[in-house]
């Protein structure tokens, strides 16, 4: 038997003036990713047949955002009912089931709404399934009035509520599964007699329960489905999706010593028996290998790392480091743009950009490519087996042979031939004896200064 077909509308044309800002408030990020990404991520894990996702006029990145699903555009915004109103020309000739969501319930999960379209396909066969919740602070949430046969009755919004519908715990999370054959019907028919002037889409419960069809309400955790609608709601949903983060990476095998101090991206990959240390910062785009230990405080972005390599601590990887199996990137090093090849060491005080270190090579303290001349950005390379001297500074572009040694405070600005020694400094000069003789001089310089 093939399962009826499903379909998912996703409300993101509001204008999010609690938000404060010139972003649209479903493109504020949470884990690097946008409220919209995280609640569409959920969605397409159910694999609906068909996705629209509502916008306002002008809100040309959050269509960019919903890409390769559908966009409607709702030309007001004037509640939630008249979003849906604005995608159902794009459900048309469809009678499935239809997922509606909010696109700032961002923290939603994909084994929430196959729960809402299991209700949806139940005995009691529901017209409409609302999600509830049970929040430690209610506050402003539209709030879900359950008769004594445990059927919903009607949701009201938090302004237009009595006091004692605002006593009820059980609030509006805000998505809905439909009937496909009568959404159309059931959403006509909601007007805009309320506090705010404003077509609910919470409105829909009790219309439905006019026209004779039942409802049920079925409930989700806070964490799962709290709005995001001010600054402090986005840290606080920030923090629910930082401790999922960590606790997936835990269950697949990554060892953290102080959990609550890393923070972790929607998209970081993680191999097996990986470590980390305290305080270490994850941007979005790394790849982690295997057995790769990442020591106290590190800063981590766009990078890969493979197998058994050892990062930190203080290391930060920025954009485009490609660290080998095995490689060392020890404290206070940053590495931009470069491939650090399998079992090379750049273990203190190093810069390297726009780079590539060979195999085994091992770069001395202090070391430094000098990729940028003001104007052009220009590469290093070192080959395999190559020993770079402490302090060295590599003047790119530039080019060290395979097995060469750079002898220690060298300014490099030649290319250096495979097996060769270079050393690019003023040669020592020792003068025996002469050391009382100079301090001779200083002490009758001081003593001269005295008298004047
Ligand atoms: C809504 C619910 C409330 C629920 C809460 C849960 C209604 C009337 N109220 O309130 O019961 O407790 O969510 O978080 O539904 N949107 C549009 N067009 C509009 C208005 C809103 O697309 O004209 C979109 C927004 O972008 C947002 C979502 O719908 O993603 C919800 O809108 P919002 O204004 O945040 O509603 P709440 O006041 O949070
Ligand atoms: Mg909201």
């Amino acid at each position: 038997m093939t399962a009826p077909a499903l379909a998912a509308v996703v409300l993101a044309a509001g204008k999010g003036t609690r938000m404060r800002s010139e972003t649209p408030k479903v493109l504020h990020k949470i884990a690097g990713r946008s409220m919209i990404g995280h609640v569409l991520d959920a969605v397409e894990a159910l694999r609906p047949e068909r996705v629209v996702v509502v916008v306002g006029p002008g809100m040309e990145e959050v269509a960019k955002a919903a890409a390769p699903h559908a966009v409607a555009v709702q030309e007001h915004q004037s509640g939630t009912a008249d979003a849906l109103r604005a995608a159902l020309p794009a459900l048309e000739d469809f009678t499935g089931d239809v997922l509606v969501l909010y696109a700032d319930t961002p923290l939603i999960r994909s084994e929430t709404l196959r729960l809402m379209v299991e209700a949806r396909r139940s005995a009691a066969r529901p017209a409409v399934v609302a999600l509830g919740m049970r929040p430690a602070d209610p506050g402003a949430y539209g709030r879900l009035v359950v008769g004594a046969s445990g059927e919903l009755e009607k949701i009201v919004e938090y302004l237009d509520a009595s006091p004692d519908e605002r006593a009820i715990g059980l609030c509006n999370a805000g998505l809905m599964a439909f009937d496909g054959a009568r959404i159309r019907d059931i959403v006509g028919r909601i007007g805009c007699e309320n506090a705010k002037g404003e077509y609910y889409l919470t409105d829909a419960i009790e219309i439905a329960g006019r026209l004779g069809h039942s409802r049920l309400a079925v409930e989700a955790p806070e964490e799962d489905v709290m709005g995001v609608n001010c600054r402090a709601e986005l840290a606080d949903a920030e923090r629910v999706i930082h401790n999922r983060l960590r606790r997936a990476a835990m269950d697949a095998g990554v060892t953290m010593i102080d959990p609550d101090s890393v923070f972790l991206q929607a998209d970081t990959k993680f191999g097996r028996d990986v470590t980390i240390g305290p305080s270490v910062v994850f941007g979005a785009g790394v790849v982690v290998g295997d057995r790769v230990e990442i020591k106290a405080f590190c800063h981590i972005e766009k990078a890969t790392i493979e197998t058994g390599a050892t990062i930190g601590p203080f290391a930060r990887l920025r954009p485009g480091a490609e660290i080998g199996a095995s490689a060392h990137i020890g404290n206070f090093v940053e590495i931009k743009n470069a491939r650090v090849e399998a079992g090379a060491k750049v273990n203190h005080l190093s810069y390297i950009g726009d780079a590539t270190i060979g195999t085994r090579a091992n770069i001395g303290a202090g070391t430094i490519t000098c990729n940028y001349d003001g104007y052009n950005k220009h590469h290093t390379e070192i080959g395999a087996d190559a020993f770079i001297g402490s302090n060295t500074a590599l003047v790119a572009p530039v080019k060290v042979g395979a097995g060469a040694i750079v002898g220690a405070g060298s300014v490099i600005t030649q290319n250096v031939d495979g097996d060769s020694l270079a050393v690019a400094r003023g040669r020592q000069v020792v003068i025996a004896g002469r050391a009382p003789d100079i301090r001779a001089l200083a002490a009758a310089a001081k003593a001269a200064k005295k008298q004047d």
